[in-house]
């Protein structure tokens, strides 16, 4: 029977020849560098549309709100931005569950116990208490951690955003009085993530190391050596052997995973256009910078 051969992962030769101190290793394929290119666009447009709302009050809050059109233009560009991140992680889902059934690659970015040695020994390492540094994989702990906390806390943005935008609709199944609390949950996750993505993801991409790849999709053999020295021996050893899946099998898994992932794609699109058509009632989260109050001067009596 005829076999048709399926590359587990992104198991390239090296991109450079030559001097393996100057090579380049594969590190993410086209699409996840624009899946990447969209959560970092959508992420920055909500933070910049949304956190001048949650801080009302400040200058920069002011003048981030006037030059982008007042707040009915800012509440409008978060919308937008807010179904760019929808369909962006619809599109995360469909695609993490393509390469889980259908290619039946392991799950690299799943947590296990050799990610909390890693974590311990890298401790000790730092502090000086042993001499060699853990060798890690594809993904070490950190990237995982990260990786891990950006699904949670869209999923939260998401499930509270979509309560703050139909209040109506959500109280048919919810209490009212989950509404304030999805408000303080969305404004405060929204603090966190900013902060975290600066102070952590951009340390550790732009200070730490200057790494590039999720623009280049090439990783240095410096910063592979340091950060991924099992992938660097997985990658030169030539990659995992290639997974051979007999053409029946693979056409039974894609036609039943096409078969769910269109019905799930044609819900959330229902979702998206209900969302953005129900209601026009999503609540005023800055009532200081979307209402002129009439103050009546105090006149005194005779
Ligand atoms: C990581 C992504 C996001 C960030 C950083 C973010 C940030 C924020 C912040 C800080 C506020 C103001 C909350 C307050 O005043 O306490 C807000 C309001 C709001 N957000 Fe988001 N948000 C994100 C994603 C979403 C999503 C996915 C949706 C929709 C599903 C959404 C819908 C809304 C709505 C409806 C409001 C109320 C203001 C308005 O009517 O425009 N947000 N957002
Ligand atoms: C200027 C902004 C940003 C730059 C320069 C940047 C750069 C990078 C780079 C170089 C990597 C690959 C690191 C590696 O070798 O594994 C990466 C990974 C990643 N980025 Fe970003 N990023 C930015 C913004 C964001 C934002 C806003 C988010 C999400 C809200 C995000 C989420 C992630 C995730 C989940 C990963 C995979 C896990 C990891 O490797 O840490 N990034 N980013």
């Amino acid at each position: 029977m005829a076999e048709i051969r399926e590359t587990t992962h992104d198991d390239k030769p090296l991109a450079a020849t030559g001097d393996p101190a100057h090579a380049e290793y594969p590190r993410f394929r086209l699409m996840a560098r624009i899946e990447h290119m969209t959560l970092l666009v959508s992420f920055t447009i909500l933070c910049l549309t949304g956190l001048p709302q949650k801080f009302p009050f400040s200058p920069l809050s002011q003048w981030l709100v006037g030059t982008m059109g007042g707040i009915e233009m800012v509440r409008m560009i978060h919308r937008w931005a807010a179904v760019v991140l929808i369909l962006g992680t619809v599109y995360h889902l469909l695609t993490s569950a393509y390469r889980l059934f259908v290619k039946q690659e392991d799950m690299r970015m799943l947590p296990d116990l050799k990610d909390g040695y890693d974590l311990r020994d890298t401790v000790a390492y730092n502090l000086g208490i042993i001499e060699e540094p853990p060798k890690m994989r594809k993904f070490n702990f950190g990237e995982k951690f990260e990786y891990w906390a950006v699904v949670w806390g869209t999923a939260v943005m998401i499930v509270t955003g979509f309560i703050l935008w139909n209040p109506i609709a959500a109280t048919q199944f919810l209490p009212g009085n989950f509404i304030p609390v999805a408000l303080e949950a969305h404004g405060w996750e929204a603090v966190l993530a900013a902060v975290s993505i600066v102070i952590w993801h951009l340390y550790n991409v732009l200070v730490k190391h200057r790494n590039k790849s999720m623009f280049t999709g090439v990783l240095s053999h410096k910063i592979m050596e340091e950060e991924h020295a099992l992938e660097l021996e997985r990658l030169e050893e030539g990659g995992d052997p290639w997974k051979v899946v007999p053409p029946a099998v693979l056409a039974r898994r894609r036609k039943v995973y096409f078969a769910v992932a269109s019905v799930v794609a044609v819900l959330a699109l229902i979702l998206v256009v209900w969302m953005f058509t129900f209601e026009d009632t999503a609540i005023i989260v800055a009532p200081a910078v979307t209402r002129d109050v009439f103050v009546p001067l105090a006149t005194p009596s005779p």
